[in-house]
């Protein structure tokens, strides 16, 4: 059967401002790479080619990040949606590139440890309308929950108070086009958006087969900070240690930790797992467990634990130790010993900084 992918970058990403006012969030670095890149591998895992990507405001980002698509053996089709109006909304915007071909979608900034391969196999096999993944969570009120008969979905409901299972939808969806229609069909919710909740329940109250693949593994939706960062440890856990950079004899490594080219560790301590990027140098310094720090940054007299440091970052003389904590491109946190001691910011709109 042919299947085309779609995968959904678009968004606003208000749950990551400020990263989101300048940057797209699936481009945010998770174990060093853009989160992005693992659901573009996981779709070229399960057999996929030809590929969408939805984008919005960041679409020159994305492009220049992703390009054709070759280096993943794949035909990407870049598709611009106005405005983020819904899930529903963008399937709706892609309706030309999906012409009449069943297709995958998957949310940019979704997760998915055992990747999609036996989802999507799964739907290959059978004569189904749509086949949506769940999870089991210990916390559904957070998520869109599914209720089953069997395999079958026979509802599904949006954050509910009292949930009707455990089974929490994840960010990866395989659909037939008549879900064209039924994103046709309905009207937006009360947050203005055209739900894809809503477009599966109009297929199911229409009498169209909808069921389900549960996983096993562990996923993260990467919206939102605390998210992004267990996606962090979680990716770093199954971290190959190795070194192809320079740590010098007064430096120490323990654990799993990957030091790339050209970056460089001197008298410095490091615990993995950890990534330590390329061209990025690490002096006098600890970085901690569940740390990755991008390309061509500079950490110096300072300790860092549990966090995610973008590309060309400047991190000097903090007496403190920096955890759980994102910290954006070419931002600088150092400490001044002129007079007189002041603390002195220059931080974005809906900017965060905790203090000791
Ligand atoms: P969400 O995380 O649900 O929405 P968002 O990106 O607008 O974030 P926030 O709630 O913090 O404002 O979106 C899931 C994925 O789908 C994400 O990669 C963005 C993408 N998306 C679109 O491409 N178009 C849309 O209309 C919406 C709502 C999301």
């Amino acid at each position: 059967m042919e299947l085309k992918g779609l995968i959904l970058s678009g968004g606003e990403g208000t749950r990551l401002r400020p990263i989101t006012h300048t940057s797209a969030k699936q481009l945010v670095p998770v174990a060093n790479k853009p989160i992005l890149f693992y659901g573009l591998e996981a779709l070229r895992e399960a057999g996929l080619r030809d590929v969408g990507i939805i984008v919005g405001d960041t679409e020159e980002e994305i492009r220049e990040a992703v390009g054709d698509g070759s280096r993943w053996g794949m035909r990407i089709t870049y598709i611009r949606q106005e405005a983020p109006l819904g899930l529903a909304h963008a399937v709706l915007t892609a309706a030309d590139f999906l012409g009449e071909t069943p297709f995958v979608m998957y949310l940019g900034d979704n997760l998915i440890k055992e990747g999609i391969t036996a989802f999507v196999d799964e739907f290959r096999s059978k004569e189904v309308d749509a086949l949506i993944l769940l999870a089991r969570v210990p916390d559904p009120q957070r998520f869109g929950v599914a209720r089953l008969e069997g395999n079958r979905v026979v509802e599904l409901v949006e954050k509910p108070k009292e949930p009707p299972s455990d089974l929490a939808l994840v960010g990866a969806y395989m659909f037939r086009p008549v879900i064209l229609e039924a994103a046709r069909a309905i009207k937006p919710s009360w947050r203005n958006e055209l739900e894809i909740t809503d477009a599966i329940q109009h297929l199911i109250d229409n009498g169209y087969c909808v069921e389900a693949h549960v996983i096993r593994g562990w996923w993260k939706d990467t919206g939102r900070l605390e998210d992004l960062l267990e996606a962090n440890c979680m990716v770093l856990e199954d971290l190959e240690p190795r070194c192809d950079g320079e740590v010098d004899g007064e430096s120490r490594i323990l654990g799993r930790v990957v030091v790339e080219e050209g970056a460089e560790v001197i008298r410095s301590t490091l615990r993995g797992p950890s990534i330590i990027g390329r061209g990025s140098r690490i002096v006098d310094s600890y970085i901690g467990p569940f740390t990755s720090i991008y390309y061509d940054v500079v950490v110096e007299g300072s300790e860092l634990e549990h966090s995610i440091v973008m590309e060309n970052s400047v991190i000097r003389n903090i007496p403190g130790r920096i955890e759980e904590s994102l910290i954006g491109k070419n931002v600088e946190i150092a400490r001044s010993f002129d007079r007189p001691k002041t603390y002195r910011f220059m931080l974005g709109d809906n900017s965060r900084v905790g203090l000791i």
